[in-house]
């Protein structure tokens, strides 16, 4: 299994990935949602990060750029989403692919990066809720909004809310 940056992976491919981890409830959304993040210039600088087996596609991974207003000289983004082929899940994969992705992330100077998910499996990778940045909406389960500075100190006395790209910024995704 190899974990690297995304060039030519077929999108098509990827939005299948998607649409089988997330599930019947979830995954057509998902798969929407990232086909439009692929397009969206506001999203850029987005940094897309696959798992290999040969030429199949065991896992993906999406970093979208992020602003928090107030605060131009931070660079951010967020996580989303994370998927892992069912058959090859609790192998490490997603943890592989989100590791690949933050070195990524800081190589390119970015200061912290947030996510929406369950804290039990990011907190492993270091995320936390204990910040001060809002989600662009206000939440069901407010602990699973975390953040992951990859420059220590990055959010201290950042206060504000985090404005997403397009794609991501509508309510439905929150
Ligand atoms: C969540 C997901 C990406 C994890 O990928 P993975 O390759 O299976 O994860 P890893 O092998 O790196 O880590 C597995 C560990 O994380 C834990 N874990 C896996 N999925 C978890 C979840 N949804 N919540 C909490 N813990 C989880 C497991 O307990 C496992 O640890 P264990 O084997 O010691 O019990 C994968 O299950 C998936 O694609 N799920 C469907 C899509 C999804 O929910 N994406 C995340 C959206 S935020």
């Amino acid at each position: 299994m190899q974990v690297q940056t995304d060039s030519d992976t077929p999108l098509t491919d990827i939005l299948a990935l998607h649409q089988l981890a997330f599930g019947a409830s979830e995954g057509a959304a998902v798969a929407t949602l990232v086909n439009a993040l692929m397009d969206d210039e506001t999203a850029e600088p987005r940094l897309s990060c696959v798992a290999l087996e040969g030429s199949a596609l065991l896992g993906h991974i999406l970093f979208t750029a992020t602003h928090i207003r107030g605060h131009d000289t931070l660079n951010t983004a967020i996580l989303a989403p994370l998927a892992v082929d069912p058959a090859r899940q609790r192998q490490g994969i997603g943890r592989a692919l989100i590791a690949h992705g933050l070195t990524q992330l800081r190589s390119q100077s970015c200061d912290a990066v947030f996510v929406l998910g369950d804290p039990a499996y990011y907190s492993r990778a270091g995320f936390h809720a204990d910040h001060t940045v809002a989600a662009p909406y206000s939440l069901a389960y407010p602990h699973a909004w975390q953040a992951l500075e990859l420059r220590p100190g990055a959010l201290a006395g950042v206060a504000g809310t985090l404005e997403c790209a397009r794609a991501v910024q509508s309510p439905e995704h929150w």
